[in-house]
């Protein structure tokens, strides 16, 4: 079961249309993504290299369709997430997660971290409020973080303390692929091991 893949990228193409005059008219296309595949193994971590620009974030995104992929397919759990709609693609975005690289930017900061990390829970319908707090406690536990940080707000946090909150909203959905996008990039020197050693 183990080298059952859990993810299947074929062929993946996202282009941006480079728009120009008054009329915006498309002129021609950015091919930020133009002709990737790979598969993950369920339990098994991959890592995309390479330089700046050349895809990296516009992969990560498209695979959770939050950017719209032009071309190619994406298998997730068997389900073909290109042809999925409403309800079932609203599921399928409670599995896969994602951890954007700038943890300045990724958390909404007039909403406590109980409300960062709640709001999935809610948007899923995952559990009461018992279960949803016995969930998000084990996340923050998971990450390191203390209970106390729940009725806090995110400027109370340091960079590496947010990317670790960033993680625990990731991690309270319970999902089966985690989208990493430079997830230490944006922290000091000193805190990136920290946060390594806790993804691992
Ligand atoms: N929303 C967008 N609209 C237009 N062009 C974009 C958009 N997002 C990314 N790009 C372009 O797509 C290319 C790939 O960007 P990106 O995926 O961010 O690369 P990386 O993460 O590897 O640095 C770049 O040329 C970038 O300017
Ligand atoms: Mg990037």
């Amino acid at each position: 079961m183990s080298n059952q893949p859990i993810l299947v990228v074929e062929h993946l193409e996202t282009h941006f249309p480079i728009r120009r005059g008054l009329m915006r008219r498309p002129v021609g296309a950015v091919r930020a993504v133009d002709g990737v595949s790979f598969t993950v193994a369920k339990g098994r971590t991959l890592g995309i290299v390479g330089e700046s620009g050349c895809g990296k974030t516009t992969v990560g995104r498209s695979i959770l369709r939050l950017v719209e992929p032009t071309g190619g397919r994406i298998v997730f759990a068997g389900h073909d997430v290109r042809q999925t709609h409403g309800a079932a693609l609203r599921g399928l975005r409670r599995r896969m997660q994602i951890v954007f690289q700038d943890p300045y930017g990724s958390l909404n900061p007039r909403m406590t971290v109980r409300a960062i990390l709640e709001e999935g829970l809610v948007i899923h319908r995952l559990g009461d409020a018992a279960a949803r707090l016995a969930r998000m406690r084990q996340a923050l536990e998971h990450t390191g973080m203390a209970a106390a940080a729940l009725d806090r707000y995110p400027h109370e946090f340091s960079g590496g303390q947010r990317q670790r909150i960033a993680i625990a909203r990731a991690l309270v959905l319970e999902p089966e692929v985690i989208v990493l996008d430079e997830p230490i990039s944006a922290l000091d020197v000193s805190i990136q091991a920290q946060v390594l050693n806790l993804l691992v």
